[in-house]
């Protein structure tokens, strides 16, 4: 039989060198939801990717100073490692860069403006430009961008408006109808509160004061709008407008688009009245999830509190972390990321409850039937509880998945987990085991235990893949017998099983050595990210005085005079510090100079270098420096200023 398509997306990510846990929460829930629907038959199309235009970008990669195209495919390569080290199965990764999508999102801005959906105008308001958003004055909050409350530009300039007002019966139209169309529930009532029902302006979808974007074919001096842009990824990656794919027939609409709560608003307003635009089908749902919060608020760079995704994943394994994240926070409502809680699920859930629980069976197995079961087993009355349970349990996990309650899915498996553990309890096999007349029982019991762990552990495929995969094998059950079809029916496993016993799948972790660990490593990393940022400030200062003019009054207030160094020596306790003792003519003044990276002492001793001569005298390392000498930060490291040659003691000018 044909399967059926399902298409499901992830937002596609600005590309930042450091994506956080955050960050990974979205991808992970997306690729669980694919491999949910892949388990379950379906043809999937799983979409990600990368959104890389815009002045945001092109103003980092002038900071960097390379070209923006080189700055995003330097951090896209990382973003895709980050994927693969996660276990991320997408189908398909589109980059807006991608000439495929740069051409139909062309032709989609053509289409519009040709329907009269899109029309030039002057656009005045604010601009955030982190957000790459456009507010009225009416939107801000205390006067700054509603979404990150950061400060507002004035903008005024000519662009492209899109008349997303007439659409907005339609979009009301749409929410009414479709109660479901975007989840949670609260997020719908939002948009209806705060955005549509107000009134929807029209919004601006071009910009002239910046080129990295696709260029208007008909004005090329515009940009598109990065949004504009960045929503189409979701028909271009399928081949709409572009002849580089052929699936939109096939799987648009998209099933579902899994989003941030705070990027739903372009996701349910905007792109619905696109989509309308361009008389397209809208997507079957939006679904808005939480954020991932640190005790201290949102993760971010600047605060210097993102969690490493790539270092957790190192330190306590991939599944663990991919677990974790979906067990521990309900899926549409914001979460507090913390070391303690990642510790406790690893050890109750996955040690105690599930690890344990395979590894008691399987060493039972092999201690009490040398690894196979006997084909003769009587069966009790006292099973009739488990074997309910795990019969039962495909069919409420599958209730939980269809409705993106991650969470609530887990929990049901894990019910059949504790209740196989309790079993182990009742039935005491270790008891069962002293009498050779009780072997038959004792075989139905590990049947039961192993049966039970094959259905539990299929069913947690998406979320720990390679995990599930070594249980199948230490369980000894065939690759069919770890399949949709098979986990509807209790008694697949053959009766003469054969278990092997592998290494365990999740070490307990001492919570206080672990904590004092990570508190060690935090802190090590906020000293970094200080010093990142004091080094990024002391640029940004340089820069700006580099821009500085000066009068040339102000230039003579400098006393610059040629100076011999006539001792130099290492200052004490210091790996960068060198003491120099200068002549001046007739004077004689002493120099502490951070150079000693790059001289040595008789490097310098005898060599004649310009000092600043009339600087405050300052105590470095409790040395005295009265002036400082003139060095070139040079590409491969500092480089004196040497005047060999030109006596002691002149003035320069
Ligand atoms: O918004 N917890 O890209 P982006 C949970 N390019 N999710 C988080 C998070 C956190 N702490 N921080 C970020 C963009 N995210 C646009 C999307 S789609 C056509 C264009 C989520 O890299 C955030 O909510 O800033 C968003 O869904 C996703 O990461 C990408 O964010």
């Amino acid at each position: 039989m044909d399967k059926k398509p399902f298409y499901i997306t992830t937002p596609i990510y600005y590309p930042s060198a450091n994506l956080h846990i955050g960050h990974s929460y979205c991808t992970v829930a997306t690729d669980v939801m694919a491999r949910f629907k892949r388990l379950q038959g379906y043809d999937v199309m799983f979409l990600t990717g990368t959104d890389e235009h815009g002045q945001k970008i092109q103003d980092k990669a002038a900071e960097a100073g390379v070209t923006p195209q080189e700055f995003v495919d330097n951090i896209v390569a990382g973003i895709k490692d980050l994927w693969k080290l996660m276990n991320i199965s997408y189908d398909r990764f589109i980059r807006t860069t991608d000439e495929y999508h740069v051409e139909a999102v062309q032709k989609m801005f053509e289409k519009m403006k040709a329907k009269g959906d899109i029309y030039k105008s002057v656009y005045k308001g604010k601009y955030c430009k982190p957000c790459e958003s456009f507010w009225t004055e009416t939107q801000l909050v205390d006067g700054k961008c509603p979404d990150c409350g950061r400060p507002v530009v004035d903008a005024e300039e000519e662009a492209y408006f899109f008349k997303q007002s007439k659409y907005v019966d339609q979009i009301i139209k749409l929410y009414e109808e479709n109660p479901d169309w975007l989840q949670p529930a609260s997020r719908a009532k939002e948009m209806m509160n705060n955005f549509i029902k107000p009134g929807l302006e029209d919004t601006c979808v071009s910009r002239t004061t910046f080129d990295w974007g696709v260029p208007v074919t008909s004005d090329p001096k515009h940009v598109v709008y990065v949004w504009l842009d960045a929503l189409t990824n979701y028909i271009t990656a399928l081949g709409y407008g572009n002849e580089k794919y052929d699936d939109f027939e096939r799987f648009w609409p998209a099933d579902v688009h899994f989003v941030g709560k705070e990027i739903v608003r372009f996701h349910s307003i905007l792109w619905p009245a696109m989509l309308m635009s361009l008389e397209l089908p809208l997507p079957k749902k939006v679904y808005g999830h939480g954020w991932l919060l640190l005790e201290g608020g949102k993760m971010s760079k600047s605060k210097g509190n993102v969690v490493d995704p790539v270092f957790l994943c190192e330190r306590y394994g991939v599944d663990t972390l991919r677990y974790f994240l979906l067990r521990e926070f309900p899926f549409g409502s914001d979460g507090v990321f913390s070391n303690e809680a990642l510790i406790n699920r690893i050890n109750a859930d996955l040690a105690n409850d599930l690890g344990n629980l395979v590894s008691r069976t399987v060493s039972m197995v092999e201690k009490y039937f040398d690894g196979t079961l006997p084909a003769e087993q009587t069966a009790d009355p006292m099973d009739e509880e488990l074997i309910q349970m795990a019969s039962g349990l495909r069919a409420v996990y599958e209730e939980q998945m269809e409705s993106y309650a991650f969470q609530n899915a887990l929990i049901e498996v894990f019910k059949v987990i504790s209740r196989a553990n309790k079993y182990i309890d009742e039935t005491a096999p270790w008891i069962l085991a002293k009498d050779e007349a009780n072997k038959p029982r004792l075989a139905r019991v590990m049947y039961n235990l192993l049966e039970t762990i094959r259905i539990g552990a299929t069913l947690l495929t998406p979320f720990i893949p390679d995990s599930a995969e070594k249980i199948r094998a230490q369980i000894g059950a065939a690759s069919e017998l770890f399949t949709w079809e098979s986990v509807a029916e209790y008694g697949q496993l053959p009766a003469n099983v054969t278990v092997c016993k592998g290494a365990a799948l999740f070490p307990r972790i001492d919570m206080k050595k672990e904590l004092d660990f990570l508190d060690k490593h935090q802190e090590k990393q906020k000293k970094e990210a200080e010093k990142a940022a004091k080094k990024a400030e002391k640029k940004a200062k340089e820069e700006e005085l580099a821009n500085v003019v000066i009068a040339i009054d102000d230039f003579a207030k400098v006393s610059l005079k040629t100076a011999e160094v006539v001792a130099c020596e290492p200052v004490k306790k210091s790996d960068k510090l060198l003491c120099l003792q200068l002549k001046l003519g007739e004077e004689k003044r002493q120099v502490v100079s951070g150079i000693a990276e790059y001289y040595k002492p008789e490097d310098l001793i005898g060599k004649t270098v310009i000092l600043v001569a009339n600087l405050k005298p300052a105590k470095l390392r409790g040395v005295e420096s009265q002036g400082m000498i003139l060095a070139a930060d040079a590409p491969d490291g500092v480089k004196v200023i040497f005047v060999d040659g030109v006596p002691s003691g002149c003035k320069i000018r």
